[in-house]
């Protein structure tokens, strides 16, 4: 029979192997594949920011609720858990994620929509300077919350 904490924990792994694993297969697969020029619109919309970006947030909902569910028995002593190393590497990972949030929040409402709709619209067009500075914070943007990911997924390697 299947408990509850073994659903939040499959649902955990599942989101986290989701969004981290997408953020690298864009990183290390699709925007070196795009390159920095003549990027054909329609090889943006098949990178299918957008769509990635519903993903994230679906992720997001599910590592918060299940996360916060796994570690809801440790608050009755919140001091002691605070004092701890798990208690204190947890706040770490904690206040990582936050500022993965904000990150995804800012790409998901500054660059989801206006990347693909400016992109050159014909094969072979250079892409505007504007167009080029917006693609490369969205890129360091992407870096920034992939390594943040990373770094967790190592505090989680470490935490027992
Ligand atoms: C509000 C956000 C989150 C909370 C409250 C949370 C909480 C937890 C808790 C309580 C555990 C179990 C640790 C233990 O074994 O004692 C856990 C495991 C884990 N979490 Fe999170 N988590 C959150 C977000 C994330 C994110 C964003 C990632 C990845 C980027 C992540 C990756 C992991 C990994 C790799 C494990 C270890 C595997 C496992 O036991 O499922 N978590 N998390």
């Amino acid at each position: 029979m299947l408990t509850l904490v073994q659903i939040a924990r499959f649902l955990h792994d599942l989101a986290f192997t989701t969004w981290i694993g997408s953020m690298i297969f864009m990183m290390l697969v699709l925007t070196p594949a795009v390159g920095a020029k003549g990027i054909p619109p329609q090889f943006l919309r098949l990178m299918g920011i957008e769509r990635f970006k519903n993903w994230a947030w679906a992720s997001i909902i599910i590592l918060a609720v299940t996360g916060t569910y796994r570690l809801y028995g440790r608050f009755y002593m919140f001091d002691l858990f605070l004092m701890s190393r798990y208690g204190k590497l947890m706040m770490l990972k904690i206040s990582l994620f936050l500022v993965m949030v904000i990150l995804t929040a800012i790409v998901s409402l500054s660059y989801a929509k206006r990347i693909p709709a400016e992109a050159p619209q014909k094969p072979g067009e250079q892409p505007t300077p504007e167009f080029a500075t917006m693609q490369r914070r969205f890129i360091s943007f992407s870096a920034t919350n992939l390594a943040l990911g990373v770094t967790i997924i190592f505090i989680m390697s470490i935490i027992r």
